[in-house]
């Protein structure tokens, strides 16, 4: 619903609307650069954000580590009939509670609104990749590094264990002067305890043992002692996350959107860089 159905338009439009005004504000697309600043997506869900994105111009790679986001997003993107609202869905119908009517309940949601495909026709030389992978384990090694013009995390900084270490990936990928555009609330995940694991059966995932839960203010002082600037700072507009917008209960967010930008002065590791010797 929310990422490829004409009913999640208001919820995506509340953030990746501001995603994007805050790309080409601060990395603007000129007829030189469309299609060439690369821009890379972690936690892309089924890859909406990464097809807009690539859309508007820029060279987007989405990453994501669950398979049932793979599966669905692969289907979506590469397999599905290429027509508008061809397929459906029906999301709600295992949640009895809250609804207004039977119908409302056992409503089909068709998708996608837009045919992926359309792509081409929107931007003909879009540059849209998405990989499979731990978002730490895939880009934050040395070949990565300096790699990327902007990365842009959308509800997915709060799915860290320990949130220092995305920050620290996420300023190693990018190339000095690059640009992070961040919108998204706190939610931490693993903060529940191992009870709450869905695998308790198997053993307690580690992951809730040693999640770390930040305020928003020590992220920043976090994302700055990496090495970031912060330009943008504010609240982005209040919005559900994957909601029915006709049940009787909604569960509202009033997500942060900052945009930091990697110091040139840094090293890849967010220390002070050397000061350059003399000739
Ligand atoms: C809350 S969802 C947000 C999805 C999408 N960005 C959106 O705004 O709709 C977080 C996504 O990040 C993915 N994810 C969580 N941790 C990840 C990691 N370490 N590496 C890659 N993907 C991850 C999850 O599978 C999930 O699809």
């Amino acid at each position: 619903v929310r990422e490829w159905s004409a009913e999640g338009a208001a919820e995506r439009a509340a953030s990746h609307e501001p995603i994007l005004a805050e790309l080409r504000t601060w990395l603007p697309l000129t007829p030189a650069t469309v299609n060439t600043l690369t821009v890379l997506v972690p936690g892309c869900g089924l890859g909406r954000l990464p097809w807009d994105l690539a859309c508007a111009g820029y060279a987007a790679q989405g990453n994501e580590f669950s398979y049932f986001m793979l599966f669905a997003s692969h289907f979506i993107l590469n397999c599905g009939p290429d027509a508008a609202n061809a397929m459906s869905v029906h999301p709600f119908v295992h949640n009895p509670s809250c609804h207004m009517t039977n119908k409302n309940m056992l409503r089909p949601v068709p998708f996608p609104d837009i045919p992926p495909s359309a792509i081409a026709a929107i931007n003909p030389g879009a540059d849209l990749s998405m990989t499979a992978g731990e978002f730490c384990e895939v880009y934050g090694t040395p070949e990565h590094a300096g790699e990327w013009d902007a990365v842009v995390t959308c509800f997915f900084l709060d799915t860290a264990p320990n949130v220092c270490e995305y920050v620290q990936v996420i300023h190693a990928a990018l190339r000095p002067g690059g640009v992070w555009v961040n919108l998204g609330p706190l939610l931490w995940h693993w903060a529940d305890g191992p009870e709450a694991s869905p695998g308790a059966a198997r053993g307690p995932d580690d992951r809730f043992g040693r999640s770390l839960e930040l305020s928003y203010a020590e992220v920043v002082a976090c994302v700055q002692a990496a090495g970031f600037t912060l330009r943008t700072e504010r609240r982005a507009p209040p919005t559900t996350y994957a909601g029915d917008a006709l049940s009787l209960m909604s569960v509202v967010y009033s997500p942060m959107l900052f945009t930091a930008v990697k110091e040139e002065a840094r090293g890849a590791e967010g220390r002070e860089a050397a000061p350059p010797k003399p000739a």
